[in-house]
């Protein structure tokens, strides 16, 4: 034996004996060598540091940090191993982006209520956990589905545009007129947590009748507000105001089209704050164009942006506002670190806090 193979033996030796020691002390501590590497979680938008720091402390971060949403290539880049997902309702979580995933991913939490941009079916078959925000966005969603309603019918943003661009002549009796909700009948399609509070929130202005359509009963719930269920035709004829805050399902698609909208009064308000999966938008600009309904709030479209030269944006009697039902600043706070806390706990093998179960 020469020289160089005497030093490489020893070498060897006590890489041997050093890798021995390592093992031996993970056996005293009851920990295998793969779990002292810490879990990673991908985060597909800049979030606050609150909820980024819920994370930090205990997993290995990566984050989109560009403009807008992240792109496909890049969230199909990042998604390689990770271990936990923090996801926006603009991110579609379908199979390529779980086959790119691989094994690791035990988790994906969406910081929206909605969760249509998710393959339920296939997060289910691979035994990946979900998790959602509700309750905590319920208010904030159902002020801003009253101020759109508000906005509508009360015609606030033609009547500023009027105000900025000198149509503002004189006080005039029948200028900038729109329907009242005092002794009005309001009809909510989809009559859960926000739907509820929606109701609540319209019925102080003086309304006479809050009607409901749902698929389940909510018996107890409209009782306490003073609602009626009824069916969608009765709701559709009945109302002057018709706000929709249901989720988008097979089921829900398109029910809102051109037969939809003719049953509804020609003085009727139309507000969106659910979907805009749930409308045939066509359909939509023909009854604003047609007088067949007289006017609609959207605070969401198809596609999100609605592209500028998009009918809609020319009709006069369309406010569209930019999917905004939940942006208050508390409320986007608290469900970015509900949101964090899910994968959290999901990562360290506890429950979740609001586990999407469908
Ligand atoms: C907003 O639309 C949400 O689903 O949270």
């Amino acid at each position: 034996m020469n020289v160089t193979h005497y030093f490489r033996r020893i070498f060897q030796q006590s890489c041997a004996i050093g890798y021995q020691h390592i093992n031996q002390q993970f056996k005293i501590f009851g920990v295998s060598r793969r779990t002292m590497s810490k879990k990673s979680v991908y985060i597909t938008r800049t979030i606050n540091k609150e909820a980024l720091d819920i994370l930090t402390e205990r997993f290995d971060v990566a984050s989109w940090t560009g403009p807008g949403p992240v792109p496909r290539d890049e969230l199909l880049k990042n998604i390689k191993n990770k271990s936990g997902l923090f996801c926006m309702l603009t991110d579609k979580i379908d199979a390529e982006v779980l086959d790119t995933a691989g094994k690791n991913l035990k988790i994906i939490a969406t910081m929206s209520v909605g969760y249509d941009h998710f393959d339920v079916n296939e997060i289910k078959k691979r035994d990946i956990k979900m998790a959602y925000t509700p309750d905590i966005l319920t208010d904030a969603t159902a002020e801003l589905a009253v101020a759109l309603l508000l906005a509508t019918s009360r015609r606030l943003l033609e009547a500023n545009q009027e105000a900025k661009t000198g149509g503002w002549k004189a006080w005039s009796p029948f200028w900038m007129c729109g329907p009242g909700l005092k002794d009005s009948t309001v009809g909510i399609v989809g009559f859960g947590r926000i739907g509820q509070e929606i109701a609540k929130r319209l019925k102080p202005f003086g309304t006479k009748r809050i009607l409901y359509f749902n698929r389940s009963e909510k018996n107890v719930e409209a009782t306490k507000i003073g609602a009626e269920r009824v069916t969608f035709d009765e709701l559709l004829t009945h109302s002057d105001f018709v706000s929709v805050s249901c989720a988008l399902t097979p089921e829900t698609k398109n029910l809102f089209d051109e037969k939809a909208f003719g049953k509804m009064k020609k003085t009727a308000v139309f507000v969106n704050t659910s979907r805009g999966g749930v409308v045939d938008q066509d359909a939509l600009v023909e009854a604003l164009r047609n007088g067949t309904i007289w006017g609609a709030g959207l605070d969401v479209t198809t596609p999100e942006p609605l592209p500028l030269e998009h009918p809609l944006f020319g009709l006069k009697n369309c406010v569209i506002l930019p999917h905004i039902g939940s942006a208050c600043v508390q409320t986007r706070n608290d469900m970015a670190v509900l949101t964090a806390k899910n994968i959290a706990a999901a990562l360290n093998g506890e429950p979740l806090l609001t586990e999407l179960i469908v």
